[in-house]
C-alpha cells in the first residue's frame, strides 16, 4: 500500500468488508460451541489470561485482520516506534513511551542519541527526592515533615497517575508503605476542586507538585497559582521553594513561576501526555506516596509487556489481537462504543484514563497524510467497576444497543474477605458476576436456538411480557484475567491498553499521537476570558460572539454583578 493510500481501498479492508455477511449469519451461542476455536481465541502471556471467543469473529475472521494487519504495515510501524522515527509526523516527534520504562541497560535511540541514561537519571533523582521527603529528611518551611501531596494537573497529566494511585491504594504491600501519607490531585480548574483538595491538610505538612508537560495549560496554571497562594498566605512567599516542585518538559517557565529549577523533574517532547504516567508525571507522585520500589514494579509490568509487544508474533501479541479486534467491531461491524469493565474496585479510574488514551489519540478524522476519511476511527470508551454498572447501564448492553465489553477480572483479590456462613467469599461473589455477565451477553435468554419466544411461552410467562423478557445475545466481549492486582500487573494493564490504541491508529492510518482537535475550544474560551475580564473592569459591553453565546455571557455577567470586582484574595473556607 503506497503511504497515502487508504487502508480501505486495499483488498484485506474489502475482504473483511464482505465477510461480514458471513459472520451475520453466525450466532456467538454456536461459535461458542466449537472448542476448537475457543481454544485457540485463548492467549496467554506472563500470567495474563485473555480469551476473546466471545467475540464475533471466526477464524478466519482473524486471518483477515491478520491481512489487514500487513496491508496496514503494522509490524514496520510499531519497530518504527520502538525505534524513535518521528512518527507524530504532524508535531515532528517520536513516540517513545516505551523508553521510559525500558531496562537501565537497554539502548533506545532517538535522533542519533540513546534516552535510556536520560530517564534514568530523573528517575534516580526521583528515588533520591522521594526518599528525602519521605523520610522527613526534607521538611517544610516550618521545619515539619511533608507527608501529604496534592498533585496540580490536567488531562494525561492527571489521569494516568490517579489511575495508577487508586489501584494501588488497596495493594497489601503499596498501602503499607503509604501508611500516613495522602496523595491527591487538583485537576478541574473549577474552585470547588480546590476547596475539596485542600480541606483538611495543612500548608505546613504539604508538598505541591506541579504537572505540566508544557506549563502552560490554562487549567493547570491556575490551579498551581492557587496553591501557591494558599501555601505563601499561610507560610510566607520563601516557603514555595520547600513545598512546591513541578514536573514538566518546559523547565525554562517552571524556573519563571518561581520554583527551583533543582526541584523540577522534566521529561521529554517525545513522550505524549496521555501516554506519559510512566515519566516524572506519574512516577514523582506516586513514589512519595508509596516509595519508589513500588512504582518500580509498575515500571517493570509495563515494560514486559512492552517485549511482548514488539517480539510476539501477531496469534500472540495481546495488544496486536485486542487492537485488531477493536477495528473489527468498529470499521466492520459499525458498533461505535466499548464498555470497560473492571471487576475490581481498585480498578475504577481505569475507564476515566482509558476514554483519554484512546479517544485523543483515535478520535481523528483525517489520515496522517491528511486525508479526509471516508470511515470513522476511534471509539466511545466508557466504563464502571462491576458489579455497580451491572445495576445501572448494563440494561442497554443486553437489550438495547450493542456495545462490545471488555470484563477485566482479577484471580486474587487485593482484599479478600470470608464470613463464616456465607457460600462463597466475597470476592467469588463479585467473580460469578465476571463470568457471567459475558455468556449472558453472548447466549441471551436460551442457550438453545431452538428456545425462542416460544419456549418463554411454554414457560407460562404472560404474553404481554414475552418480548420485554427475551434477550437476543450475539453481543461481543472479550474477558482480561489478571493473577492479582499488584503494582507489577497494573503496569501490564496499562500497556495493553496503550499499544491496544496505537495498533488501532496503526490499522486507520491515522496520527494517534496528537491532538489537534483540543485546540479550537482553548482558544475560544481565551476571548470569552477577555471579555469578561473586559466587562468585570471596564464595564464593556459583549461582543464578537453570536447572539446565542452574547446572551448566555451576558446573563452570567448580569447574574453574577455582586462578584466583587477587585477583590483581595480569596480562598476557600471549608
Ligand atoms: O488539552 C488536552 C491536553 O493537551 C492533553 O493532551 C494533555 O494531557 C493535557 O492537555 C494537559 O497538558 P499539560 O500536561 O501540558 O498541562
Amino acid at each position: 500500500m503506497a503511504s497515502s493510500a487508504l487502508i480501505s481501498d486495499t483488498q484485506s479492508w474489502k475482504d473483511l468488508r464482505a465477510h461480514v455477511e458471513e459472520i451475520n449469519k453466525t450466532h456467538l451461542r454456536d461459535l461458542l460451541n466449537h472448542t476448537d476455536r475457543c481454544q485457540s481465541m485463548m492467549v496467554e502471556f506472563d500470567g495474563i489470561l485473555i480469551d476473546y471467543s466471545r467475540q464475533r469473529a471466526t477464524l478466519d475472521t482473524l486471518k483477515k485482520l491478520f491481512n489487514l494487519a500487513e496491508a496496514a504495515h503494522v509490524k514496520e510501524k510499531i519497530i518504527r516506534m520502538f525505534n524513535g522515527e518521528h512518527i507524530n509526523s504532524t508535531e515532528n516527534r517520536p513516540v517513545l513511551h516505551v523508553a521510559l520504562r525500558a531496562p537501565r541497560d537497554a539502548v533506545i535511540n532517538s535522533d542519533g542519541k540513546n534516552v535510556v541514561p536520560e530517564v534514568w537519571h530523573v528517575l534516580d533523582k526521583i528515588r533520591d527526592f522521594s526518599e528525602r521527603v519521605r523520610s522527613g529528611s526534607w521538611v517544610g518551611a516550618t521545619g515539619k515533615a511533608l507527608k501529604d501531596v496534592v498533585a496540580v494537573g490536567i488531562g494525561g497529566s492527571f489521569l494516568g497517575p490517579l489511575f495508577v494511585h487508586t489501584a494501588l491504594q488497596t495493594e497489601a504491600e503499596a498501602s503499607e508503605c503509604a501508611r500516613g501519607r495522602q496523595l491527591r490531585f487538583l485537576a478541574n480548574v473549577d474552585p470547588i476542586d480546590v476547596a475539596r483538595n485542600i480541606t483538611g491538610l495543612n500548608p505546613e505538612t504539604t508538598l505541591v507538585v506541579v504537572v505540566s508537560k508544557t506549563f502552560t495549560t490554562a487549567e493547570t496554571m491556575l490551579n498551581a497559582r492557587t496553591m501557591r497562594e494558599w501555601i505563601s498566605s499561610a507560610l510566607g512567599p520563601q516557603a514555595v521553594a520547600k513545598h512546591m516542585v513541578a514536573v514538566s518538559t518546559n523547565l525554562k517557565l517552571v524556573e519563571q513561576f518561581g520554583i527551583d529549577p533543582n526541584n523540577a523533574f522534566a521529561f521529554w517532547d517525545w513522550v505524549g501526555g496521555r501516554f506519559s504516567v510512566c515519566s516524572a508525571v506519574g512516577v514523582l507522585p506516586l513514589s512519595l506516596q508509596y516509595g519508589f520500589s513500588i512504582v518500580e514494579k509498575f515500571l517493570k509490568g509495563a515494560s514486559s509487556v512492552d517485549q511482548h509487544f514488539l517480539s510476539a508474533p501477531f496469534e500472540k501479541n495481546i495488544p496486536v489481537l485486542l487492537g485488531l479486534l477493536s477495528v473489527w467491531n468498529v470499521s466492520f461491524l459499525g458498533y461505535p462504543a466499548r464498555a470497560i469493565l473492571p471487576y475490581s474496585q481498585a480498578l475504577e479510574k481505569l475507564a476515566p484514563h482509558i476514554q483519554q488514551v484512546s479517544m485523543e489519540s483515535n478520535g481523528k478524522g483525517v489520515s496522517i497524510d491528511g486525508v479526509p476519511l471516508p470511515y470513522q476511527t476511534g471509539e466511545i470508551d466508557f466504563g464502571e467497576p462491576g458489579t455497580n454498572g451491572q445495576h445501572s447501564f448494563y440494561q442497554l448492553i443486553h437489550q438495547g444497543r450493542v456495545i462490545p465489553c471488555d470484563f477485566i477480572g482479577v484471580v486474587k483479590s487485593q482484599q479478600p474477605i470470608y464470613l463464616k456462613d456465607e457460600v462463597v467469599n466475597n470476592h467469588d461473589e463479585l467473580m460469578s458476576n465476571f463470568f457471567a455477565q459475558p455468556d449472558a451477553l453472548a447466549y441471551g435468554k436460551y442457550q438453545l436456538s431452538s428456545q425462542t419466544p416460544e419456549q418463554l411461552r411454554k414457560e407460562n410467562i404472560p404474553e404481554h411480557l414475552v418480548s420485554h423478557k427475551t434477550f437476543s445475545g450475539n453481543r461481543p466481549s472479550l474477558s482480561i484475567l489478571l493473577p492479582s492486582l499488584t503494582a507489577y500487573n497494573i503496569g501490564q494493564l496499562l500497556a495493553i491498553y496503550e499499544h491496544r490504541v496505537a495498533v488501532q491508529g496503526f490499522v486507520w492510518g491515522i496520527n494517534s499521537f496528537d491532538q489537534w482537535g483540543v485546540e479550537l475550544g482553548k482558544s475560544l474560551a481565551t476571548q470569552v476570558r477577555k471579555q469578561l475580564h473586559a466587562s468585570r473592569k471596564k464595564g464593556e459591553s459583549v461582543e464578537g460572539f453570536n447572539f446565542s453565546t452574547k446572551m448566555l455571557i451576558t446573563r452570567y455577567l448580569e447574574a453574577s454583578a455582586d462578584v466583587p470586582s477587585d477583590p483581595s484574595t480569596l480562598l476557600p473556607n471549608i
